[in-house]
């Protein structure tokens, strides 16, 4: 037992100095709990206030997707460039050895597949599990003006309920209704929905005219998606523009693991959302790693 005496002498109040109350890195984040806090700030670098995530949770809907047919050699060599992984629970548990650290979002909707009315899903993924699984966010598809427009919103306030009661924040993923326009005027309408309706962070697409109106008009963090897989450079350029015009980072796949050189890809990328490289500059890194690689 610690001998008592003498203690009280040694003790330092710093009576002169106040408490700090600082305040969340993080967009719109500030009212949450300290456990959501604590897990967004695992996503997010709290020194940039980015991410860059890796997506390849493709195969929930459209099975092996390419560049994701072996997810343990295609995937594994790019998860130390990732700050995030995306990915589905069954992937999770069967390729991601439990020794990796890096903050896991996981797909948390699902049911339809490719034959079928995409938007038609459910949540996927039990509090529970995700729990278990020790993950930082769950994912849920949003599909405004779909089919299952009502059911995938109701999807998505049903996970934020959930995690809420247990620190986990919701990823709203925006899905591109089939009614609508890709353009900044339909993704100003769903990620407003989605972060009105208590999404802690958003997914959506970039665009090319009035992406900026698309991030101000969003009080919570927005991450794009890749998308369809387009030339290194052109890819970059998309980040940095997201970027540039207010996204908190990137939840990108196809453009980085089906690149020519997935591990010189997502290495460029980094550059160009922690440190705000311009898309020449990181593609001339991207084709120096390229090179120093062999491929
Ligand atoms: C697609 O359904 C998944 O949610 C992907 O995570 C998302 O689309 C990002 O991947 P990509 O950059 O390939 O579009």
């Amino acid at each position: 037992m610690p001998d008592a005496e003498g203690l009280k002498e040694a003790k330092q109040f710093y009576t002169d100095t106040p408490q700090k109350t600082e305040g969340f890195f993080l967009k719109g984040s500030n009212a949450y709990d300290w456990g959501l806090k604590n897990r967004l700030a695992r996503i997010f670098n709290p020194e940039t206030g980015k991410t860059v995530m890796l997506a390849f949770d493709h195969g929930y809907f459209q099975g092996p997707t390419t560049g994701l047919e072996r997810i343990d050699i295609s995937i594994m060599p790019l998860v130390p460039y990732a700050d995030t992984l995306m990915l589905t629970r069954g992937i999770l548990r069967t390729i991601i050895p439990s020794s990796v650290t890096k903050p896991i979002v996981v797909r948390a909707s699902g049911g339809s597949s490719i034959l079928k009315e995409l938007s038609n899903e459910e949540i996927a993924v039990d509090i529970e599990d995700a729990i278990r699984l020790n993950v930082c966010a769950m994912a849920v598809q949003v599909f405004i003006g779909g089919e299952y427009e009502k059911q995938s919103v109701i999807n998505m306030t049903r996970m934020v309920d959930l995690g809420t009661r247990y620190g986990i924040p919701t990823l709203a993923v925006t899905a591109v209704g089939k009614q609508m326009a890709r353009d900044a005027r339909y993704f100003r309408l769903a990620t407003r929905i989605c972060a009105e309706l208590g999404a802690h962070y958003i997914k959506t697409y970039y665009v090319d005219e009035g992406f900026e109106t698309v991030t101000a008009a969003c009080p919570v963090p927005i991450v794009i998606a890749g998308g369809k897989k387009i030339p290194e450079l052109d890819a970059l350029k998309m980040a940095y523009n997201a970027i540039q015009q207010g996204a908190s980072g990137v939840d990108m796949g196809r453009n980085i693991f089906q690149s020519e050189a997935p591990v010189a890809m997502i290495q460029a990328v980094r550059a160009v959302v922690h440190e705000n490289e311009t898309p020449e500059k990181a593609y001339d890194l991207y084709q120096t790693l390229k090179n120093e690689m062999g491929k």
